[in-house]
């Protein structure tokens, strides 16, 4: 798909009807992996559940209801990042945002994987309203790993409408 294209249209899809193929989940998640980090640390991990008892599962022990609904058939994908190294030197942090480079770096690598995942003709919905302590239970999260979002990923069932933006001149300055 050509570049702007994808841009404007990409959405935040709530109705899925079907998931994703592993073949096309593993081309999306190595695209991601391509995104740009702190000293190149790559801290960014992702947990990619396809198998759909374990996809049931976490979706009603780690997802809110409406969260749940909006993604069901879509395969989901929590993404994580190693803490206390991007951002850090010598073991401190070498500057006030801290692991906050670390969520930044996840940032990306998820921004690299929804586009990745339009490019490949499917949608996706970032949630980062979820129960990370279920999540870090079912699927085994270590504890040195912050975990953010999930993702879910499928073929669209719904035709969302453009959600509008601020003002550009709100947002952006030119100095
Ligand atoms: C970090 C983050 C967390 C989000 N969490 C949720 C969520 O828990 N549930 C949901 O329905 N949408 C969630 N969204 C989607 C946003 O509501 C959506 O991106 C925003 O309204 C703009 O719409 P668009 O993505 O269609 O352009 C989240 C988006 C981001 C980037």
């Amino acid at each position: 798909m050509e570049f702007k294209q994808l841009i404007d249209e990409r959405r935040s899809v709530r109705k899925y009807e079907s998931g994703i193929t592993h073949e096309d989940l593993e081309t999306i998640l190595r695209a991601a992996q391509r995104a740009p980090s702190w000293g190149n640390r790559q801290t960014s991990k992702c947990y990619a559940v396809e198998t759909p008892e374990t996809l049931e599962e976490l979706r009603a022990a780690a997802l809110p209801e409406g969260n749940q609904k909006n993604s069901t058939n879509a395969v989901l994908v929590v993404t994580t990042f190693v803490k206390d190294i991007v951002g850090f030197r010598d073991g401190t942090p070498a500057n006030e945002i801290g692991n906050g480079w670390g969520a930044y770096d996840l940032g990306l690598h998820d921004a690299f994987l929804i586009l990745a995942a339009k490019d490949l003709g499917y949608d996706t919905l970032i949630m980062g309203m979820r129960d990370s302590a279920a999540i870090r239970e079912k699927i085994c999260i270590p504890d040195n790993e912050e975990i953010l979002s999930v993702i879910a990923i499928g073929k669209r069932a719904e035709e969302p409408a453009v959600r509008p933006r601020k003002d550009f001149e709100e947002v952006v300055s030119f100095i």
